[in-house]
């Protein structure tokens, strides 16, 4: 059984990457958010799966390429998040992050990816119709969420979803190479 999980979570600036852990860890929505917040660590016996966890910020502002690179290849599992009202942040999913996942993972050892649309205070309707396509794409994409900061919503799902993903993997964990 693994000892540990560890999840990134990444993505454009001002999507809500810190409000999210901050929301989690102290459930309510932060007023002021830093940039970046230390790396958290929640002991086994209040997580779901009973493992201990630890949850990465990412900064732009903070943090350099290098960084984020070393801490992309040791994530057990990476949240990509996106904001829902903001089309750009949804379009550098597949433009930008994904892609620079796969640059820097093993290509043995396939990490899973949750797709997180943040924000969903903001807007009537999901963004599910233009994440599907985007799920269907790559089988690295494990499971898709929306939540919200702000009110709280499907937060500790989505980091439930995460530790489930490391665990309980439903995707292939070998892919055949393509033979030609
Ligand atoms: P960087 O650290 O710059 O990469 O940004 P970040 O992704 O960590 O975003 P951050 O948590 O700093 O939030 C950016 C802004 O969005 C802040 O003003 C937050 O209050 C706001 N925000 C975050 N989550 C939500 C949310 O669920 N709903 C709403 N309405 N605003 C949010
Ligand atoms: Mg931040």
């Amino acid at each position: 059984m693994r000892k540990d999980v560890r999840i990134l979570l990444v993505g454009e600036s001002k999507v809500g990457k810190t409000s999210l852990i901050m929301s989690l860890v102290s459930e309510e929505f932060p007023v002021v958010v830093p940039y970046r917040v230390e790396e958290i660590t929640i002991p086994a016996d209040v997580t779901p799966e009973r493992v201990p966890t630890h949850i990465v910020d990412y900064s732009e502002a903070e943090q350099t390429d290098e960084q984020l690179f070393q801490e992309i290849s040791k994530a057990n599992v990476i949240c990509i998040v996106y904001a829902v009202n903001n089309k750009m942040s949804i379009e550098k999913v597949t433009d930008h992050w994904i892609p620079l996942i796969i640059e820097n993972t093993d290509k043995d050892s396939r990490v899973p990816l949750i797709l997180v649309g943040n924000k969903s205070d903001l807007v009537e309707h999901s963004s599910m119709e233009t994440i599907l396509p985007i799920m269907n794409q790559y089988s690295e994409i494990e499971t898709c969420v929306e939540c919200s900061a702000k009110n709280l919503k499907n937060i500790s799902e989505l980091f439930y979803y995460a530790q489930k993903a490391v665990l309980h993997p439903t995707g292939p964990l070998y892919c055949p190479e393509k033979k030609d």
